[in-house]
């Protein structure tokens, strides 16, 4: 039995879909996020810059004592060098291994530009599903429109917009390939009535408590959470009590200040 914290890391408000999963889940466990929204988004950055930005919350979050760290964040995952899960706890990326509805014949794959250019998920996919036609949707602005709070027909537009550009109207399913987009459901499905879409926060939670169980780390009771942002709480704020009820929200500048 373990009682530490996990540790969770996106760029932003995007990785709560992940922890979410989590705390539902498994609700003893205790949860210490942090969102960089100062630096958001993450997905239209270089890659040196999301790995070194990647590698200053990652401290942070073994300097508040952490058992395991999940990468909520399909940027960071992709982007980040094989070394960064080298440490003392296990680091878990964001997990690729997806199902699909049976009858998926033509998968949009929508993610940040920078997931995008790794072919991550594509190169992933076309092994899994050889038979399914796969399109790289990169949905140029979605997730900073989504950590802001901007309105849904906003953010319907860009989708649409993507989609277009891409090739991907006549897909019969889609993947958010990113962390942000499941916060924005209605604006995906008003872009693209009827596609079905398919998010991978379930598996990537599953990865991570499956090196938990393995080596006896489970928490042996109930841990307490809590979630820190590096930009303003104006829309953060919010957004973490409704999805976790009354947890502590705090401003930090990584530094632990
Ligand atoms: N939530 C992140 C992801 O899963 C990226 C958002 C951003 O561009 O910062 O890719």
């Amino acid at each position: 039995m373990d009682n530490r914290p996990i540790g969770v890391m996106d760029s932003g408000v995007g990785g709560l879909t992940v922890a979410k999963v989590l705390h539902e889940r498994y609700p003893d466990e205790g949860i210490v996020f942090l969102g960089d929204s100062k630096r958001n988004p993450y997905g239209e950055r270089s890659r040196e810059e999301i790995g070194r930005f990647a590698g200053e919350i990652k401290e942070f979050l073994l300097s508040k004592n952490v058992k395991m760290i999940i990468i909520a964040c399909n940027t960071i995952s992709f982007n980040v060098p094989p070394s960064f899960t080298e440490g003392p706890v296990p680091v878990v990326k964001m997990s690729l291994d997806i199902d699909l509805p049976g009858e998926t014949k033509k998968l949009g794959i929508f993610a940040t530009p920078a997931s995008i250019r790794t072919h991550a998920h594509k190169n992933y996919l076309e092994k899994k599903f050889p038979h399914v036609e796969l399109v790289e949707v990169p949905c140029d602005g979605v997730a900073a429109a989504i950590e802001q709070g901007k309105e849904e027909n906003f953010i319907s537009s860009l989708v649409l917009e993507a989609a277009k550009e891409y090739h991907a109207l006549g897909i019969d399913a889609g993947y958010w390939a990113c962390t942000h987009y499941p916060l924005a459901p209605e604006a995906f499905r008003k872009a693209l009535p009827g596609v079905p879409f398919i998010d991978p926060a379930l598996p990537t939670v599953e990865k991570g408590m499956d090196i938990l169980k393995a080596s006896d780390a489970l928490a042996g009771e109930k841990g307490t959470s809590h979630f820190y942002f590096t930009d303003e709480l104006t829309h953060a704020a919010p957004l973490v009590q409704r999805l976790f009820g009354p947890v502590t929200v705090e401003k930090t500048n990584l530094l632990g200040v």
